[in-house]
């Protein structure tokens, strides 16, 4: 298929490029390379610097068979400073992206959607059927967007899937012996924060936000998936949209790990004594969040294949080897 992927030079969104590359389709990513860098891109994609806004009708109208829908602001902390962005980039990037599909006639969409959407769970794993309150404007502005593909798969009948994410790790090295992983700035998340201490050898030690939340050794609990088991149920997605409906499936592995945790991991895998704090909780963080994936097991046939130190294993040698 001839497949545009918007936010294709981002963590997630070149590692799927990449596997969509590599499973035979035509790929072209649209990225305003506001957060993600041009040297991501997989070289055999046709890579259109340009925003959703500027440039999506344009691409679109030149052939294309469906969406892959990455591109987005992505930080929480962020989200609440300047919600504005959020709302702009998120929400209104999305709505010029889906009416150029609708001007031009491309129909099928997989987006990139969030566990944010839950906000403070009621209950442990999060299903889709469980209610959405979003605690900050990311998940919120993310919401809004699984909401619109709804009302465009029944009025327009769009062929919709968002995939909400857990927390995804780990990297993806194609055929050529390309790596691509996670290259935020800055970065907030926990196992690229812990394997970059270890890369640096650096003074100081990885802060461990809070230890006195109620789970069993007092640190928040997280669903890990790797970023290629996620890039695999994109492309199950890709093949099961279907014209009028919009399906929501949740993605991580079903299993939580705390953040001492993962901590350790990181240091069987580095082999390094990797020094941690404990400082006070960061803000708005959930003590617990997993992902019940039952429904994307049972309707696509997913499953995961990758372990957290696998994740750790393919993160550590991107973070070696890869460009930084
Ligand atoms: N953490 C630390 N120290 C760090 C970084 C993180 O202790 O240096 C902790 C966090 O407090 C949290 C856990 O490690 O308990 C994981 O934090 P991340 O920042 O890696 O990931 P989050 O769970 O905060 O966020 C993820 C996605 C978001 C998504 C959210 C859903 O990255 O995009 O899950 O709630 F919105």
């Amino acid at each position: 298929m001839r497949l545009l992927v918007t936010g294709g030079a981002g963590y997630i969104g070149s590692v799927v490029a990449s596997a969509l590359i590599e499973a035979g389709h035509d790929v072209t990513v649209l990225d305003d390379l506001s957060t993600g860098h041009a040297d991501a891109v997989p070289a055999k994609a046709t890579f259109i610097r340009g925003t959703l806004r500027d440039d999506a009708a344009r691409v679109l109208s030149e052939g294309i068979d469906a969406v892959l829908h990455f591109a987005a602001k992505s930080l929480v902390g962020e989200s609440v400073a300047n919600p504005a962005l959020y709302w702009s980039h998120n929400l209104g990037g999305s709505l010029a992206l889906l009416e150029a599909m609708r001007e031009t006639g491309v129909r099928r969409i997989v987006f990139s959607s969030t566990a944010a959407v839950y906000g403070e769970p009621e209950r442990t794993p999060i299903e889709e059927i469980d209610p959405t309150r979003p605690t900050n404007p990311y998940g919120a502005s993310k919401l809004a967007v699984d909401t619109s593909l709804t009302e465009f798969a029944r009025m327009y009948g769009f062929g919709a899937i968002s995939l909400r994410y857990f927390n995804v790790a780990g990297a993806h090295q194609d055929s050529d012996g390309k790596w691509y992983g996670e290259r935020h700035s800055p970065e907030t998340h926990l196992i690229p924060n812990v394997l970059k201490m270890a890369l640096t050898s650096g003074p100081g030690a990885v802060k461990i936000f809070g230890d006195d939340y109620p789970t069993p050794d007092g640190t928040c609990v997280r669903d890990y998936i790797h970023v290629a088991d996620l890039a695999g149920a994109h492309l199950l997605a890709l093949g099961a949209c279907t014209p009028g409906e919009h399906r929501i499936f949740n993605l991580g592995n079903g299993a939580g790990f705390s953040v001492r945790e993962v901590i350790g991991v990181c240091r069987e895998v580095t082999g390094q004594d990797i020094p941690a704090e404990v400082t006070p909780r960061r803000e708005g963080d959930p003590a617990v969040l997993v992902a019940s994936s039952a429904q994307i097991t049972s309707r696509l046939g997913w499953r995961v294949s990758r372990d957290l130190r696998t994740m750790v294993a393919d993160a550590w040698a991107f973070a070696q080897g890869g460009p930084r």
